[in-house]
């Protein structure tokens, strides 16, 4: 998959970067530098393109997805970071997600689907990846999430559901809101990089 890495401190995580729909893996460096400049970054661009926007999954219409598709991207994604680690030798237990969007939708998708595939993850404005999926064990994984009370694409109920999903496979889940949109915010960002802080 096409991406950046930068090497940090091996005694931090791994951010991984997950952009939204039509971004690249340039958009979320600026996230990654805030939340923590000594961390290492993989950042990656999806492999699905929607009319020349770059996705990680395809979607039917809006907020209904290939769900097919989305099953072998996340199968993709999850190879392509254990490829990753190998070749520039980082631990793979140690990969913290940082998506948004569409890119907060696949790291949902990763953590429905592999029990190991991130330490943590802070999701802006995810989205359920998919439904009627017993989850693997998610005990004390470390998820942030940040949404907006009046987001069209994303509805709070949806917030919500994605929340008790989360919670329900163990993991130590936060929601903070903001009463705008979709748009990722700074105070979201701000509060993401507080709650990285209480975790490393
Ligand atoms: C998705 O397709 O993943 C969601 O609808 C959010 C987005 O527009 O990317």
């Amino acid at each position: 998959m096409k991406h950046i890495f930068k090497k940090g401190s091996p005694s931090k995580p791994v951010l991984l970067l997950l952009h939204g729909t039509g971004g690249t893996e340039q958009d979320l460096l600026p996230l990654a530098d805030l939340i923590d400049p000594e961390a290492s970054v993989l950042s990656v661009r999806g492999n699905v393109s929607e009319n020349g926007m770059p996705r990680f999954f395809k979607r039917l219409a809006e907020g209904i997805f290939d769900l097919e598709d989305l099953a072998v991207r996340t199968e993709e994604l999850y190879d392509f970071i254990g490829q990753a680690a190998d070749k520039y030798g980082f631990d793979r237990n140690n990969v913290l997600a940082i998506g948004y969007s569409n890119g907060a939708n696949i790291a949902g998708s990763l953590l429905f689907h592999y029990e190991n595939a991130l330490k943590g993850a802070i999701l802006h404005h995810p989205m359920v990846p998919l439904r009627d999926k017993k989850l693997p064990d998610l005990t004390n994984v470390p998820v942030f999430i940040t949404a907006g009370i009046n987001d069209p694409i994303c509805p709070p109920e949806e917030t919500n559901e994605l929340e008790s999903l989360l919670k329900g496979a163990g993991a130590a889940t936060e929601v903070y809101w903001h009463k705008n949109g979709h748009q990722l915010t700074q105070d979201e960002v701000q509060e993401a990089q507080l709650w990285y802080k209480k975790q490393n």
